[in-house]
Order: structure tokens, then C-alpha cells, then sequence
């Protein structure tokens, strides 16, 4: 198959995409959160093909995305009250939410679940192509089945070369995170995935919102630190019903994988910077080639121990120590991680580099987005210095 790749997608490109859409066609576009796959929704042959462009297991379910609030009851049933309250204050937006679904719906794009994801994503390009595609889009990640999700059309592209149709690239991804999924076909909703509408934010519209339990057992954050997550996350823990397995059925698989090897370090920044500049030193003495994740302002002693260092590439050589645990607190760290972490993780793949680290961050807000990829992407290596 060739692929079209159009930069800045204009109104006759996005409606030729539609037009291929309707006509069982795929079509990667971008979307606020990371770039997406996209086929109809209402065809179980595009969504057949989707799993097969993705390389990814076919009961592993789709999201569905639209582009106006009514269209929610076409494909999902018994849509509760809390569903239009959470689309007042959060769509369009980075949150997908799972409902009963329709018959409308095909397994096919269920995974076989009784369930639909529904999102109403915040992007121009991707309204105004699902519109032209007749209003539900069935879209993964636009990444091969485990790889880092794109944020930016170059990486969409060479995942899907020869498996799409079209690649509308719209540059960079504003979010970078996947959305946050919110399940509300339970007594409560439950977060099975975190992103960037948070759970503090959730609970904010619905208070008895809880995080997953499979989820909430890998958090290892000081848990005394945010009073609402902390009493919402030992509540799931202690109402674990599932036997911790995660309910989001992608949520199970390796994800985010890139080529090297990524180690997070979590303690205090001293002890953090110590041991990373530790860890650089034996890779090197062994040969390997080094990168670190930072964020701008995240100043790290690495001494030129590094092959690749995320921060704009600019090799610092300040203090990281005081500086660094005062950034890495800030909210804004937070955001410009959640923004950058998985091109990082592509980049680095560029590069070459065999060994990386990443310094932790809190695991409330949208740290624990944050930190539940970077654990999957560095396959729960974790070094802990206190
Ligand atoms: O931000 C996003 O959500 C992006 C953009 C493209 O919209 N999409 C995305 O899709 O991340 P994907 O397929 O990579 O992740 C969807 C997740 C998977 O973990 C899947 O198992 C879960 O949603 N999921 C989908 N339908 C579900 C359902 N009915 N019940 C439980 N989990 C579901
Ligand atoms: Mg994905």
C-alpha cells in the first residue's frame, strides 16, 4: 500500500481522508493527546484492519472517537447521568470514557467487550475529520503494537509506512500523554488508565472516583502527601475485587518499549544525581552509549557521561541537587515530562543509546500518568536511593 503523508492537512486533504475513512480505508491523524490510527468505527472490516496495520491482538479494544456530544447515544446504551457531566466540564478533550454499547457498534471494534470507548478529542484536524468520516472514528495509538506512542507525524509515519492510507500530519501533539480513560459501567467510575485529566480533577465532578486497583498497587508514591488521591487510591486497593488485573485490556500488554534499556532512579535529588552519575560511569567503562530523560530546567551532573541528553541536547553541567528537587516537584516539570517523555523515548532509539535513566516523579496529579509509562517503558526497572 502507499502512504500519502500530508503536512499541515488543508480542507480538501481532510476530506479526502474522510472520504477513504468511509470507504474502509485507514487514515493516522493527530489528535491533542498522541497521533491516531483511525478506520470506521462502524465497519468491523476497518477495525479488523486496524489491528492488523498496528500489529496489535484483536481483543484488545478500540476507542471511538467523535465529534458531537448527541452522537454518544448512537453508539453507546444507558449512558448515565455522570457521563454528560463529566463531557460538560471535560470534552471536547483528552478523556475516553467506557460505556454500554449499542449494537451499532461491531465487536470487532470492542475486542469483543460489551463495551465502547468513547473520546471527543480537542483538535481541529481530527473534528473536521471525523465529520467528513461520518462521525465515529475507531483510532489506537498510531504506533506499531508496543512501540511509544507518536506526538509527532515523523514517527507516525515510520511506524506506518505501507500500512495506512494517509498520515495527516499535524505537527506536535499539545498533550503528549494518551487521554485518561474513566469506566463508568461500574458502581463508581474507575480510572483503568491515568492521563491528563487527573484524578483529582475527576473527583472534583464525581468524588467517588477511584484509580484502578491493579493500577493503585503499583503506585509508590507518599501517599500522605495529596489527602483525596491517597484516600481514593488505598480505597481501591482495599475494595480490590479484579485480582489486580488491570481492567483496560491494553493495559496488561508491554508498552512503550524503546530499544535500550530505561532505568528509573526515585529519592531525593542528591542521592538521585549520585547514583545516576554512578550508573553513567559503569555503562561507559563497559562501552555502552548513555542518555538521560530531563526536562528543561532539570540541570544534571552528568559530566559528559551521556551519548544523548534529552534536554534540547545541551549538556549541562550545573548543580542538580537543590535545584533539581525544587524543579521536579513543580507542576510544570510534570507537564513538559508528560509532553516530552515518549519522543524522548524514540529519539534515544535514534541515537542509538543502550542505557538511560530517568529521575522519578510524584506519583499524584498528573505525575501518576507520568510515571505509569515511564514504569512500562523501563519494564518496572527501578532504582530506589532514598
Ligand atoms: O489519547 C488517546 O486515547 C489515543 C488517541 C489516539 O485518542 N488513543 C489511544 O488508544 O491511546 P489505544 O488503543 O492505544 O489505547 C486504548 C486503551 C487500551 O488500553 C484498551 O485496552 C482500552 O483503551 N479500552 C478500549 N476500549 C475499552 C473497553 N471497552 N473497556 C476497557 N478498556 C478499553
Ligand atoms: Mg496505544
Amino acid at each position: 500500500m502507499k502512504t500519502e503523508w500530508i503536512r499541515n492537512p488543508d480542507q480538501e486533504d481532510i476530506r479526502r481522508g474522510g472520504e477513504i475513512i468511509k470507504s474502509g480505508g485507514l487514515v493516522a491523524f493527530p489528535t491533542e493527546t498522541v497521533y491516531g490510527l483511525g478506520g470506521d468505527a462502524l465497519q468491523a472490516d476497518s477495525s479488523m484492519k486496524i489491528y492488523a496495520a498496528k500489529g496489535r491482538p484483536s481483543d484488545n479494544p478500540l476507542i471511538v472517537h467523535i465529534c458531537r456530544l448527541e452522537d454518544l447515544s448512537v453508539i453507546a446504551e444507558d449512558v448515565p447521568d455522570i457521563a454528560y457531566r463529566l463531557a460538560e466540564k471535560f470534552w471536547p478533550g483528552p478523556l475516553t470514557m467506557i460505556l454500554k454499547k449499542s449494537s451499532r457498534v461491531p465487536k470487532e471494534t470492542t475486542g469483543g467487550l460489551s463495551t465502547v470507548a468513547v473520546r471527543f478529542p480537542n483538535h481541529e484536524v481530527a473534528l473536521a475529520l471525523i465529520r467528513e468520516a461520518g462521525g465515529f472514528i475507531a483510532a489506537p495509538s498510531a504506533n506499531t503494537s508496543g512501540r511509544p506512542s507518536p506526538t509527532v507525524g515523523k514517527y507516525v509515519y515510520e511506524d506506518l509506512d505501507g500500512r495506512v492510507d494517509m498520515i495527516l500530519d499535524g505537527g506536535d501533539s499539545a498533550i503528549g500523554l494518551e487521554s485518561t480513560i474513566v469506566d463508568l459501567t461500574e458502581n463508581v467510575p474507575v480510572v483503568l488508565r491515568p492521563g491528563f485529566i487527573t484524578l483529582e480533577q475527576l473527583c472534583g465532578i464525581a468524588p467517588q472516583t477511584i484509580l484502578d486497583p491493579a493500577l493503585a498497587a503499583n503506585v509508590t508514591a507518599d501517599r500522605g502527601t495529596d489527602p483525596a488521591a491517597a484516600k481514593n487510591i488505598t480505597t481501591a486497593v482495599t475494595e480490590n475485587e479484579r485480582g489486580l488485573h488491570p481492567k483496560a485490556p491494553g493495559m496488561k500488554y508491554r508498552h512503550y518499549a524503546p530499544k535500550g534499556m530505561l532505568t528509573i532512579i526515585s529519592g531525593s535529588g542528591e542521592k538521585v544525581s549520585i547514583c545516576l552519575l554512578n550508573e553513567l560511569k559503569n555503562d561507559k567503562a563497559q562501552g555502552q552509549r548513555t542518555g538521560v530523560i530531563v526536562t528543561k530546567g532539570m540541570s544534571g551532573q552528568t559530566e559528559g557521561q551521556t551519548d544523548g541528553l534529552s534536554d534540547d541536547r545541551e549538556e549541562k553541567t550545573g548543580a542538580a541537587n537543590e535545584e533539581w528537587t525544587d524543579y521536579a516537584d513543580s507542576i510544570k516539570v510534570t507537564e513538559d515530562m508528560a509532553h516530552d517523555l515518549f519522543r524522548f523515548l524514540r529519539e534515544f532509539d535514534d541515537e542509538q543509546i543502550e542505557k538511560m535513566y530517568a529521575p522519578a516523579l510524584e506519583e499524584t496529579g498528573l505525575g501518576l500518568a507520568v510515571m505509569n509509562r515511564m514504569k512500562k517503558a523501563a519494564g518496572g526497572r527501578v532504582i530506589e536511593v532514598g
